[in-house]
């Protein structure tokens, strides 16, 4: 055992190069994945009251965001509609339609932008249900499981031939992994990633979010018959088991920093490429903070994106990508 006087840990912390010398992990703009919501119209910059800061942007506005990613040099961006309220029904068919939001988005950013960023479409009815549910519900507004991992298996078809390189479900619905897995591979689509919300919480920091893609005025109830239970570690471990065995390429967990301890764990338990999904109430927390004097946002935004680092994940999803990007950028 190392004791002091002879082992002194402030030793290596005593200058700043020392202290950048012996650091464990970094943060890289290449570990972010940078979440945009896509807006009907064209010149549309729609801010969103609970995420200030961040905007609804139309098509045109959301490539200029990938390209403005492109040259920060972040890899990938995850896509969310706000589906106009005429378009959205009981069955959230619109998920289906060729030319929705979030396949036009994403042929948008892919003609512009091509292999230099990668375009993550976020797999789960939401945006597109008048219930505001991630699925089919029946009489009792109970969520179907079966039935609904056939329409999302179709959004997910509808995702890939619209170009989208990795497809992300985040409804929760059992068996939804390797059916999707199955059609891409029947359809051709075998490079098409599969980074499935595996670890993904019943969780009240996804207010802001339910805002901006529309959905909080809808939603009845809540989402504990699927989400997983915030007193639940062991359950995330078979959630992610059987999403590994179903075909997913790399695993989520969400929300980031009150499940850290999570992702350490999956990360120990599988060795697979882990994702931390820093949610929008995270993001706002950070924000109110800032705005009330409290924080240095700079210095908060990037000890929260090491902490993911250090506990195993290979990125993050965070509403500060862009300015992340910036300052690591200098
Ligand atoms: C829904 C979905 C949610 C988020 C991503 N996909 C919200 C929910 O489950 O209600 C939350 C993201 C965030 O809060 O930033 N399928």
């Amino acid at each position: 055992m190392t004791s002091y006087p002879l082992t002194r840990l402030r030793r290596t912390r005593a200058t700043a190069w020392s202290r950048a010398l012996h650091r464990e992990v970094l943060v890289t703009p290449a570990d972010l994945i940078w979440p945009l919501f896509v807006a009907e119209g064209t010149g549309v910059e729609d801010p969103i009251g609970a995420l200030p800061g961040v905007s609804r942007w139309s098509v045109d506005g959301i490539v200029a965001r990938a390209k403005e990613a492109v040259a920060l040099g972040i890899p990938c961006l995850a896509l969310f509609p706000y589906t106009q309220p005429e378009r959205r029904s009981a069955d959230g068919g619109e998920a289906l339609n060729p030319d929705n939001l979030m396949c036009r988005a994403t042929r948008a950013i892919k003609d512009a932008c091509g292999d230099a960023i990668g375009v993550l479409t976020d797999v789960a009815l939401d945006p597109y249900t008048s219930h505001g549910q991630d699925g089919l519900i029946d009489g009792e507004g109970y969520v179907l499981n079966d039935a609904t991992v056939e329409v999302l298996v179709g959004q997910s078809l509808n995702q890939a031939a619209a170009g989208a390189d990795i497809i992300a479900p985040s409804d929760m619905m059992d068996g939804r992994i390797g059916a999707i897995r199955q059609a891409l591979e029947d359809a051709g689509h075998i490079n098409v990633q599969i980074m499935s919300y595996a670890a993904k919480y019943a969780s009240a920091f996804y207010g802001p979010f339910r805002d901006a893609v529309g959905s909080r005025g809808l939603l009845k109830g809540d989402k504990k018959t699927y989400q997983m239970d915030p007193g639940n570690a062991e359950e995330a471990l078979r959630e992610v088991e059987m999403d590994l065995a179903e075909g997913a390429d790399t695993v989520m967990v969400k929300p980031g920093l009150p499940y850290l301890d999570i992702a350490v764990r999956v990360k120990e338990a599988f060795g697979v490429p882990v994702f931390a999904y820093q949610v929008s109430g995270e993001y706002a927390m950070i924000e109110a903070a800032v705005a009330a004097g409290a924080a240095d946002r700079d210095a908060m935004v990037l000890e929260t994106l090491l902490s993911f680092k250090r506990a195993g994940c290979s990125g993050v999803l965070t509403y500060h990508a862009a300015h992340a990007a910036r300052l690591l950028n200098g």
